[in-house]
């Protein structure tokens, strides 16, 4: 019964919303080979609403940008001016968008209800609260915090999973979803929740693990950018601020952290993806983060935050290359990581410090986590793919996705 009743309300949600219509956009693949070219690149995203999929980060490293066919024309002699050639990389982003819905209408038809979701499918923001509290209800280990409010009043939930509250143990934190379309990292963390809540008490691995930590997670950091994601606009990535002075709508929370505030990598133009706002925490995901962590100053062991795509594991810094001193020990927690994560499925992976292995990026999670609340082994994972699917991964790759990356947290944390 339940499953119909959430089939009918898929296809209601598919048949009423007034969504934006990506038939006919394309993701095109450019590499920037000069430095000219790519300062032009970085320029372009922070002065701009192009959509960028995959930021410039160093010559000879492709970028992945999304163009409607009415902005085709003009994206392609813009670059062309710039002697820079490019590759329609995904013909039709609309195609892609179509077949995750019926992918993922066909897995809600396929679910015995003997959860109160189903952890192999991707869910609105009130699925996921209501799963949350539906384990909260039922499971002794799981309680949940609220860390804050979005504009738009929906709760930034952290799921706490512990065996003994009062033991104030070592935490394993989590951010996932911060950017709206990176679905699979959300999802990522849900299916993690699950392995853990189901497995105690049974798994000799995770029972140790929880007896060991406790593990907290954020699976929707931006509540009101994933909701738009699934009323208006699957590839919306801020959140849904309305800024004062301008009709461009958002900003990156993932830019609104104190260290190196609007530095370079982060945009002062609201139409730009890469917004940072107008002051370090200005924005609410930011602010629950912030006090979310600092709750557990001092226990901090991992601080993980969870994006896609591009497959890679970074560590601090992003606001500068600067390496911090902890570097080699971070660096081996990340090939350790790595390597238990590529030999599961073969995902090849590529790990180092973010500024240097992608780009800078200014006010990020991890540089707070490691620099403000002192965790060292903080890092960003940009999960699966490598450019394929981009952000409509496919339902089916979540669980493959959810294994390998868990089997590399495990690994790690074993390690450190
Ligand atoms: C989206 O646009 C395409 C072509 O522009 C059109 O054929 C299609 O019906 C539109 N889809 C929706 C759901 O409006
Ligand atoms: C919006 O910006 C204007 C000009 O900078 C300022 O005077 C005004 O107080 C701002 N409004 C809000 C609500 O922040
Ligand atoms: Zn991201």
């Amino acid at each position: 019964m339940k499953n119909y009743i959430l089939l009918v309300f898929a296809l209601l949600a598919l048949a009423t919303a007034a969504k934006v219509n990506y038939t006919g956009h394309k993701v095109i693949r450019v590499t920037p080979e000069t430095k000219e070219q790519l300062e032009f690149l970085r320029d372009w995203e922070s002065s701009s609403e192009i959509d960028f999929w995959l930021l410039p980060s160093s010559a000879g490293r492709f970028a992945d940008i999304r163009v409607s066919p009415e902005t085709y024309a003009h994206v392609a002699a813009k670059l062309a001016d710039m002697k820079m050639s490019h590759t329609v990389h995904i013909a039709d982003v609309g195609e892609l968008e179509r077949q995750e819905q019926q992918n993922m209408a066909q897995r809600i038809a396929m679910f015995n209800g003997e959860k109160a979701i189903d952890v192999e499918n991707y869910h609105t923001y009130e699925e996921v609260m209501a799963y949350l509290a539906d384990l909260a209800n039922t499971n002794p280990l799981v309680t949940t915090k609220v860390g804050g409010t979005s504009e738009e009043g929906r709760d930034i939930v952290q799921a706490i999973i512990s065996s003994d509250l009062s033991a104030n143990k070592p935490v394993h934190f989590f951010d996932c979803n911060i950017h709206a379309r990176e679905w699979i990292t959300g999802a990522t963390c849900v299916w993690i929740i699950d392995q853990i809540t189901t497995g105690y008490g049974s798994d000799p691995e995770i029972t140790s693990l929880v007896d060991l930590y406790d593990w907290k997670f954020v699976p929707i950091a931006n509540p009101d950018g994933y909701a738009y994601t699934w009323s208006t606009d699957r590839n919306w990535r801020k959140n849904r601020l309305v800024n004062n002075g301008s009709t461009c709508v958002g900003v990156d929370a993932n830019r609104n952290f104190p260290i190196g505030f609007a530095g370079s990598g982060s945009s002062s133009d609201p139409c730009s993806g890469t917004y940072h706002g107008i002051a370090a925490f200005s924005e609410r995901e930011a602010s629950a983060l912030r006090d979310l962590i600092a709750a557990d100053r001092g226990r901090v062991k991992t601080a993980i935050s969870m994006h896609s795509y591009s497959q890679m594991f970074l560590s601090p810094y992003g606001y500068t290359t600067d390496l911090p001193v902890e570097y080699p020990e971070m660096f081996r927690a990340m090939e350790i990581a790595v390597t238990a994560l590529t030999s599961t499925y073969g995902t090849p992976y590529t790990y180092g410090n973010t500024a240097v292995t992608i780009y800078i990026a200014s006010g990020d999670t991890t540089d707070h986590y490691y620099e403000s609340e002192g965790v060292v082994h903080s890092y960003t994972i940009e999960l699966r793919d490598s450019g394929t699917y981009g952000f409509q991964l496919p339902p089916d790759q979540i669980v493959p996705t959810a294994i390998e990356t868990w089997n590399g947290f495990k690994a790690m944390i074993n390690a450190i």
